[in-house]
């Protein structure tokens, strides 16, 4: 199954605070951070580790260290709202930026800018995009992680709705989506319903 369903309390709490039209920028960031932190551990859950040790004031202890590359790929604009709650958790994670604009006549997304690190090959991919609508400028992004050799790719959304996941699903089967909701369905500008409006809009107040 390709989609995991986030149910925490936390995360489903915290939606709902992103979804109220009342919340403002200021508030809005944070919860947006606080779910992706959340979001984010639960992508990572099988993160592979490695064992190690310290020196405790007293004496040593065994744990284990993150044991893999981990790539992060906010897809602008709105995903730059997710990026430093994925960066907490993995400060020495490497990030490559895609930058797609949707025509907000067609709802098509063209890209405009990739940057993304080498040996994509060997790394945990976490594509951070918050709102899977149509699923279009989800499927152009992981057309471009594929191209330059992602193999393990994972989509964190905040909110997602049936198309976006059945355009993911037909297209990318092995891509992991991790949601806390699969909304209604999309209005006729591709919108979703209920979801949460413009999500980069809300976060930099560009309303
Ligand atoms: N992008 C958004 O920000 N919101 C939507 O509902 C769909 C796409």
């Amino acid at each position: 199954m390709a989609v995991h369903l986030v149910e925490h309390p936390l995360v489903q709490d915290t939606l709902l605070v992103l979804r109220n039209a009342q919340t403002g920028a200021a508030v809005f960031r944070r919860m947006a951070r606080r779910i992706s932190v959340l979001l984010a551990a639960e992508a990572l859950r099988d993160l592979p580790t490695v064992p190690s040790r310290v020196a405790t004031p007293m004496g040593e202890a065994e744990g284990r260290r993150i044991g893999a590359d981990v790539v992060v790929v906010p897809v602008l604009r709105s995903g730059l709202g997710m990026l430093d709650a994925v960066l907490e958790l993995l400060p020495s994670a490497r990030v490559g930026h895609i930058g797609l604009q949707r025509d907000e006549a067609t709802a098509v997304a063209s890209q405009y800018y990739a940057k993304l690190p080498n040996g994509l090959a060997g790394s945990y991919v976490l594509m951070i995009d918050p709102m899977l609508a149509t699923g279009g400028s989800a499927a152009a992004a992981l057309d471009v992680l594929e191209r330059a050799g992602a193999r393990e790719i994972r989509i964190l959304c905040i909110v997602a709705a049936p198309e976006g996941i059945a355009l993911v699903e037909r297209r990318f089967p092995d891509v992991r989506i991790y949601t806390p909701v699969i909304d209604r369905g999309l209005d006729d500008r591709k919108f979703i319903v209920p979801g949460l409006g413009d999500f980069g809009d809300r976060l930099y107040g560009t309303l």
